[in-house]
């Protein structure tokens, strides 16, 4: 048995196993992508993208990565098939630490069925934290706006937007910043407004695997809920996406305490996809386990 980097050789063959990995809902790891030439793509494209994999006799049977953003791990797996999961999960762990710079906090997004996952996670020191919800809307349920679209985000904006978000998403590792640059065809922010005020806004993006529209960001300021703002936000950025972008589908995903949004969603045409569990673990330096 054998763990090393994951090298552009490994690329197709990693791809694949978490293909079959993702297929079943017992060994899913939520956001780490469906079909393997999407993966696959995505390693050739991101090289924060950090893989270890096992191999045994050439074979490879596990895989575990991690995306590093500002100081947080973003874990995808582990992923084991053939040999017997903790210990590969364990070794591939151990191993994937010795490789990256020092994180502040590890995150990881299963699906709330992928129990050997969960145990693995709490057998080394991460929290169960909240359920969240993956939400789709294929391309052919897209509702009409009836009403006035949402505008596009301008500088004026930001301190309006800013300061909803600090409301809404205190805690989201999301950077508003990436959406305000306007010069990315990738990503659009809308907001709605009441004279100068910013009452809400709506972040999207365009995400490489699964090929999809996303939104990533959604707030309507507490004063002005049940109007339809949200509604509007929520059918701007997805007209974007798909009509203007050519998007097959939109997701999102959503946490459990936030029934409100649930509902618009489904409303508005989104399908619950997976349920899902976030771990986490926040580290004090140079501290392994
Ligand atoms: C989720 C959120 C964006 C919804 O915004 P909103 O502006 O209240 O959304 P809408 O007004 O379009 O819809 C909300 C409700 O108002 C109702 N409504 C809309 N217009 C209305 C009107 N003119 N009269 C009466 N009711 C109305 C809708 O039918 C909907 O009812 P329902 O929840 O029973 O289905 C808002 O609650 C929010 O910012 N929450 C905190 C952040 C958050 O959770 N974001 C989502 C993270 S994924």
């Amino acid at each position: 048995m054998s763990i090393t980097r994951m090298t552009p050789d490994d690329f197709g063959d990693v791809a694949r196993l978490i293909e079959t990995q993702n297929l079943n809902p017992e060994t899913q790891c939520l956001h780490s992508g469906e079909h393997a030439d999407e993966i696959e793509a995505v390693f050739r494209k991101q090289p924060s993208m950090h893989f270890v994999v096992m191999r045994s006799a050439g074979v490879l049977v596990g895989a575990l990565g991690c995306e590093v953003e500002d100081g947080r791990g973003y874990l995808q797996g582990p992923f084991v098939d053939g040999v017997a999961f903790a210990p590969a999960a364990n070794d591939l762990w151990q191993e994937l630490q010795a490789q990256l710079p020092a994180v502040v906090r590890w995150d990881a997004f299963l699906n709330v069925r992928n129990e050997r996952g969960g145990a693995f996670y709490l057998e080394h020191g991460f929290r169960r934290g909240q359920g969240a919800q993956v939400y789709v809307m294929p391309a052919a349920a897209l509702q009409p706006l009836d009403g006035e679209p949402a505008q596009r985000f301008t500088p004026g904006c930001a301190a309006g937007v800013r300061a909803l978000h600090e409301l809404a998403f205190a805690d989201s590792p999301v950077s508003l910043d990436e959406f305000m640059t306007m010069d990315d065809a990738s990503r659009c922010l809308f907001v709605c407004t009441e004279g100068n005020r910013c009452v809400g806004y709506v972040a999207a993006s365009i995400n490489d695997s699964p090929r999809e529209g996303y939104i990533d960001l959604l707030a309507v300021d507490a004063s002005v809920r049940n109007r339809g703002y949200g509604r509007r936000l929520l059918l701007t950025a997805a007209h974007w996406l798909i009509r203007e972008c050519g998007m097959p589908q939109v997701g999102l995903t959503v946490r459990d305490m936030r029934a409100d949004a649930r509902r618009l969603y489904q409303r508005s045409g989104f399908e619950l996809l997976y349920t899902g569990v976030g771990y986490s673990r926040e580290i004090n330096a140079n501290k392994r386990s």
